[in-house]
């Protein structure tokens, strides 16, 4: 049975070398790939390598800047759970971590993806805007299929596996990204398609989750994205 919430004290000398050695291979790979905001907001949570992040903590930060909170799910929640949530400015996170047997194999994402790549940028006041209207308008169209599916296209190509252009450079922002080594380089490489961010194309773009991505968005700005709600409102009511 996996943790439904975090209890600081149950993690074992294990865990913490398990979040040791993750955060010290990722950050050091990242460091010049990932765009200049996560690690602005990384320093803002006050993550570091020797201490797994305790919620509590987590939270008292976030919500001096966005009023975001990250509350634990003992797995993935369901579609309607995880919308309402992230519609109320929470993101729900799961608080266990790997074994080290497991370090690079997992079946299902555990704290480093959800904790490390997620919750720093919840302290981003435009990249949360974008992210709480997600869950907003995802509610809206709960029940109608077509439509949920395209924010789910959406929230692929942008909080999981977007890339944004950083001072003539492309970076990697999308969490899910950002918690694997494979594909941080990968995406930057030649190999895959960029397209400029596009949401009419990105809503029109169905994706494989057990594959490595073909095709990345690449977005100019966090504001960018809060901005596009316009746009993502006439493709989705009218
Ligand atoms: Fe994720």
């Amino acid at each position: 049975m996996r943790p439904a919430e975090q209890i600081y004290s149950n993690y074992t000398t294990d865990d913490f070398k398990v979040w040791e050695l993750l955060y010290t291979r990722q950050i050091n790979f990242i460091e010049d790939k990932v765009a200049f905001e996560f690690l602005e907001s990384l320093e803002t949570v006050g993550f570091t390598s020797d201490r797994i992040p305790n919620f509590k903590e987590v939270n008292n930060t976030l919500s001096k800047y966005t009023g975001w909170q990250i509350i634990t799910v003992p797995k993935l929640a369901p579609a309607d759970v995880f919308f309402n949530h992230l519609s109320e400015k929470r993101f729900t996170a799961t608080c266990w971590l790997r074994t080290l047997d497991q370090i690079d194999y997992l079946e299902e994402p555990d704290m480093f993806h959800d904790v490390f790549a997620h919750t720093p940028l919840l302290s981003n006041k435009e990249y949360t805007d974008f992210f709480q209207k997600i869950g907003q308008r995802a509610l809206q169209v709960i029940h109608e299929p077509k439509k949920l599916t395209m924010l789910q296209r959406l929230y692929w190509f942008t909080i999981e596996f977007g890339l944004i252009r950083s001072s003539e450079e492309t970076k990697i922002y999308g969490a899910g990204i950002i918690s694997s080594k494979g594909e941080a380089e990968y995406s930057l490489s030649n190999e895959p398609t960029k397209l400029n961010y596009d949401v009419a194309k990105i809503m029109n773009h169905s994706f494989r989750t057990d594959i490595i991505q073909d095709t990345y968005y690449v977005i100019d700005s966090f504001e960018q994205l809060s901005k596009s709600f316009d746009q993502i409102d006439n493709h989705l009511f009218n």
